[in-house]
């Protein structure tokens, strides 16, 4: 069985170190994961004087998670969080109130940073959100990628065998995981 997987890339830059993971991911994903960008950088700041009729991007937005089994963020960390356009969406997802677009949907979490902390912290404060919006999360293994000079290429090649088997690693037991939230949310009781 495959599953569609929504990836959301926290950076608007143009050369964003995470896009380059994210292209890595692609590449490097098992079969049965169809990862799928959903992005993020055209939702105007969300308001909730939109809430009584949510314009088309909003529309378009949600009704891409919901077109999606699980979910990959994959995001920098911007002064000790995640940059204001990831929560833009997420608070764009989560709402009009009753329609959490997130709620079941199982989710992880990546990034990378140039930094030491490798986006340890933003990832934290994700985690806190996607609990709120109530996406059951995968707790391990955690990823941190630690970005040095050339460890990713624009096409998401990656140069060393370590960091290769790591996000396949990373990747594979993803797939368990969705596999194991997806077939218990189809248990009827
Ligand atoms: C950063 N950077 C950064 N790094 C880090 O490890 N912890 C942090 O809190 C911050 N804070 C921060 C704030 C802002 C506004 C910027 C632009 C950058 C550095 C960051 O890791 C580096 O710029 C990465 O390249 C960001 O990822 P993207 O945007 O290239 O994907």
């Amino acid at each position: 069985m495959s599953y569609k997987v929504g990836v959301f890339v926290g950076s608007l830059a143009s050369d964003s170190i995470n896009r380059k993971l994210a292209r890595a991911l692609l590449k490097l994903a098992p079969s049965e994961l169809s990862l799928i960008e959903i992005p993020i950088g055209k939702l105007p700041l969300y308001s909730r004087d939109y809430d009584s009729d949510y314009p088309p991007e909003g529309r378009a937005f949600k009704n891409a998670v919901a077109a999606v089994d699980a979910l990959i963020f994959i995001t920098p960390e911007y002064n000790r969080s995640i940059p204001g356009a990831l929560k833009n969406a997420i608070d764009w997802g989560s709402r009009p109130w009753g329609t959490n677009s997130f709620a079941k949907k199982p989710s992880a979490v990546i990034g990378a940073s140039t930094g030491q902390v490798g986006t340890a912290v933003a990832q934290q404060h994700l985690r806190s959100i996607l609990s709120f919006v109530n996406s059951p999360e995968m707790a391990q293994p955690e990823a941190y990628v630690r970005f040095t000079q050339g460890l990713i290429d624009d096409d998401g090649n990656v140069a060393t065998e370590k960091t290769t088997d790591f996000l396949r690693n990373w990747l594979q037991e993803f797939h368990i995981f969705v596999v194991q939230v997806v077939g218990a949310q189809r248990i009827t009781l």
